[in-house]
């Protein structure tokens, strides 16, 4: 059983619209998950489905027209959305950093980096002498070479991946517990990708942090993730450890997912985009009384269009939304999964 002690996150029926051209979109319809201390945890689903908003949500780093309208986010004893503005400035890059797809957009381009792992250290008392040695200190962990030199540079003057490499040192240097890290392989090349991968699991073990995953890459999360949360049309669909999500899905969106990957080991190395389900979410802003996946879904039947599944646990640990999934027992996943 998890216990509040071994919890660094619990995220409780959240809910969440944004107003768009005069309509409301549900973007978020109920999302519950918590996240252990020391895991990485991750959340996966095509394109669309609430991955980046769920993130957003839990820093309340959301556009003005979205709209928290049921739920609650601890992190650790603080609930964040009862804290002023103010009290969660507090929180957001010291006790929770975040890293994106994108450096070149989430770092300032007219600081160097040097500035802005100083900035993360301002409310220490280190001299700036003591500054320079932690900086240096990170570069060198996160695998950036001759950071004396590197730390005097900008953004645009690195690379891709070492891109990547100074957004985590920046944010590592903040001493965050919680890592939120929004799709922070996607736009890498294949080689580079599998280095930051690495990093990030190194990370987590040096630094002692949690972390919260995006990606639409389920090859992601069988390198990273202890637990996975898999989103549809603004709901978690399916959640367990990530052997057990991979070796026995049990909604049929999940083995959908897993069914468009490449199969034999040459494909899986030329790292193709997870092929698209047939068919499409539905609009956020006309949602099926039933299940959201019922136009997909190969075993619906009527109660599916009448009636919204609850999360159900079918073994301890392993939720599913399915009114059906009994019928996919027995029914297998993939197996390349590096976790667990
Ligand atoms: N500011 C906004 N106003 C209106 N709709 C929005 C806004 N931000 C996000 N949305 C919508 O909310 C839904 C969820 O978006 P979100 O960015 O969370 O998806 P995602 O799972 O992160 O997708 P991706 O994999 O493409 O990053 C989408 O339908 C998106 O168009
Ligand atoms: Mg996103």
């Amino acid at each position: 059983m998890n216990t509040a002690k071994d919890t660094i996150l619990k995220v409780d029926n959240l809910k969440l619209q944004f107003s768009s051209n005069g309509q409301t979109l549900n973007a978020l319809n109920g999302i519950s998950f918590s996240i252990r201390r020391g895991e990485t945890f991750g959340f996966v689903g095509e394109s669309g489905c609430g991955k980046s908003t769920t993130s957003r949500a839990i820093l309340r780093l959301l556009a003005d027209n979205a709209k928290i309208t049921d739920g609650t986010i601890y992190y650790n004893e603080t609930d964040l959305l009862k804290l002023s503005e103010k009290d969660l400035r507090k929180i957001r890059g010291k006790e929770i950093g975040m890293i994106f797809q994108d450096p070149m957009t989430a770092l300032n381009p007219v600081l160097t980096i040097r500035k802005q792992i100083f900035e993360q250290l301002r409310d220490t008392k280190l001299s700036s002498k003591e500054k320079e040695i932690v900086a240096i200190e990170i570069m060198n962990k996160v695998g950036i070479p001759l950071p004396e030199k590197r730390l005097n540079e900008y953004i645009f003057q690195y690379s891709g991946g070492m891109r990547q490499r100074a957004m985590i040192a920046i944010t590592l240097a903040g001493n965050p517990k919680l890592l939120i890290a929004d799709e922070p392989t996607t736009a890498l090349d294949v080689t580079i990708q599998d280095q930051i991968i690495k990093l990030l699991n190194h990370v987590k073990e040096d630094f002692g942090v949690s972390i919260l995953l995006i990606t639409h890459d389920l090859g992601v999360v069988g390198r990273m993730c202890d637990r996975v949360a898999v989103m549809y049309a603004g709901y978690i669909v399916e959640m367990a450890d990530t052997y057990t999500l991979f070796s026995a899905p049990r909604h049929p969106y999940t083995k959908g997912l897993m069914d468009a990957l490449p199969k034999l080991p040459q494909e899986q190395t030329r790292n193709e985009e997870m092929k698209p389900i047939p068919g499409a979410l539905p609009s956020l802003s006309d949602l099926p009384q039933g299940c959201p996946f019922v136009s997909r879904c190969q075993l619906h039947q009527t109660l599916c269009q009448d009636q919204l599944p609850t999360m159900q646990e079918i073994s301890p640990g392993h939720f599913a939304r399915c009114h059906y999934f009994h019928k996919l027992e027995g029914c297998t996943g993939l197996i390349n999964c590096t976790k667990g």
